[in-house]
């Protein structure tokens, strides 16, 4: 999702920041990466890839080994987390289960010794804000776990920071609620217009709700960019395949000239394709992209391989067809069942082609 409030002004700048645990544990790897103010950013990656280290990093909770994290433009090497114009939204979303909510949520301003009228009338703005408007007066225990998690967000924007950050903050929840809320925080961020920094490891949460993400591996960032370009245009080969579902071929490449490439890919062979990958390579395409007829098609552009129908997996709207090339795994075709009744018309064991535009190839460097 696109917002229109992101600019382009850097709030925080993460720059060549690496965090040692112990003696030997490179939990976040040399990461420079900037984040624009408005901003909806994920972090993605799997389990242990270092994203909740990185957050930590910006809330002030952990001190890099090395590099330097700049928020609003100060540098925050000596600033104590809660003196950082940022807050943090826990997974485990702790409220405090002996508060009612409208207590949980003004906790922080009484602590700062803000006026009680203040309080109330910014506790139920916040309450207002996260759709809670009137349940002030109950206890935590008569709340869903959807509300108690707003509770908890509220609590959040309460202070007003600058930055807010988010550690799997939906992970808690059953995926109807959670897809709701997914829905919700956007809607929320954008009312705000506070910079958002979401931890998830889960693609599908990134994709619908970021304006930009960071995907992880192992302490490393793979690549940062818009959702829509990180699934089409993934620059190597963890990315393509952390994100979506993407058949691979793996091969070799040599130089053909004028931006192009050989590629030798089992079963595809001497392939001329856009890319400078050369060596050993990897040959790419998303399931969707992917044509099967019983012909072979006509188009001598289209990438084409002969093979069999090993599996047929039907979805209602679209079916998966999984056909058997002689490569090592089986290539992944997505048809949309465009017609009613008949669906992908496609028997196990049949011979069919599989194609695809050589524009929606991708090269992957290994
Ligand atoms: N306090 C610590 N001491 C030592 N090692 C740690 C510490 N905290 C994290 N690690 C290690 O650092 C690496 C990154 O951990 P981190 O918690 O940042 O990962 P993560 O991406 O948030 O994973 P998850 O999705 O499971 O929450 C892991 O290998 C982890 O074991
Ligand atoms: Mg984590």
């Amino acid at each position: 999702m696109q917002s229109d409030a992101s600019s382009n002004e850097p709030i925080i700048e993460i720059n060549d920041v690496t965090k040692i645990y112990g003696s030997d544990v490179r939990a976040v790897d040399n990461v420079s990466l900037t984040v624009n103010r408005g901003e909806f950013f994920a972090l993605l990656g799997p389990s242990g890839c270092g994203k909740t280290t990185l957050l930590r990093m910006l809330a002030g909770f952990e001190t890099p080994t090395e590099g330097k994290v700049i928020i609003d433009g100060d540098d925050m090497a000596e600033v104590q987390a809660n003196k950082r114009p940022v807050n943090m939204v826990f997974q485990s979303y702790a409220v405090f289960p002996h508060m009612t909510v409208a207590q949980n949520v003004g906790y922080g301003l009484k602590i700062d010794g803000v006026a009680k009228k203040e309080i109330s009338a910014r506790v139920e703005e916040a309450l207002e804000l996260v759709k809670l408007g009137g349940l002030g007066s109950r206890m935590p225990d008569e709340l869903s776990g959807g509300q108690r998690q707003r509770v908890a967000l509220a609590r959040a924007l309460i202070k007003r920071p600058s930055v807010l950050l988010l550690d799997e903050p939906l992970s808690a929840l059953d995926a109807k609620l959670r897809e709701a809320m997914q829905l919700e925080l956007v809607r929320l961020q954008k009312t705000v217009g506070i910079t958002f920094v979401i931890v998830t490891h889960d693609q599908a949460e990134a994709l619908s709700m970021a304006d930009r993400i960071a995907v992880m591996e192992s302490g490393f960032v793979r690549q940062v960019a818009s959702p829509a370009e990180l699934y089409e245009h993934p620059t190597n080969r963890f990315v393509g395949d952390f994100i979506g579902q993407i058949n691979l071929f793996s091969g070799s490449a040599s130089p053909a000239g004028e931006g192009k490439v050989n590629v030798s890919a089992a079963p595809l062979s001497d392939q001329v394709l856009d890319g400078t990958a050369t060596g050993s390579v990897c040959v790419a395409v998303r399931p969707e992209k992917v044509n099967v007829s019983r012909d072979k098609p006509a188009d001598s552009n289209l990438l084409s391989i002969q093979g069999s129908v090993a599996d047929i997996a039907y979805y209602g709207g679209y079916s998966n067809l999984y056909v058997d090339v002689g490569a090592a795994d089986p290539v992944l075709a997505e048809i949309t069942n465009a017609e009613r009744g008949i669906g992908p018309g496609y028997a196990q064991g049949e011979t069919v082609w599989v194609s695809w535009r050589p524009e929606d190839t991708l090269l992957f460097a290994e």
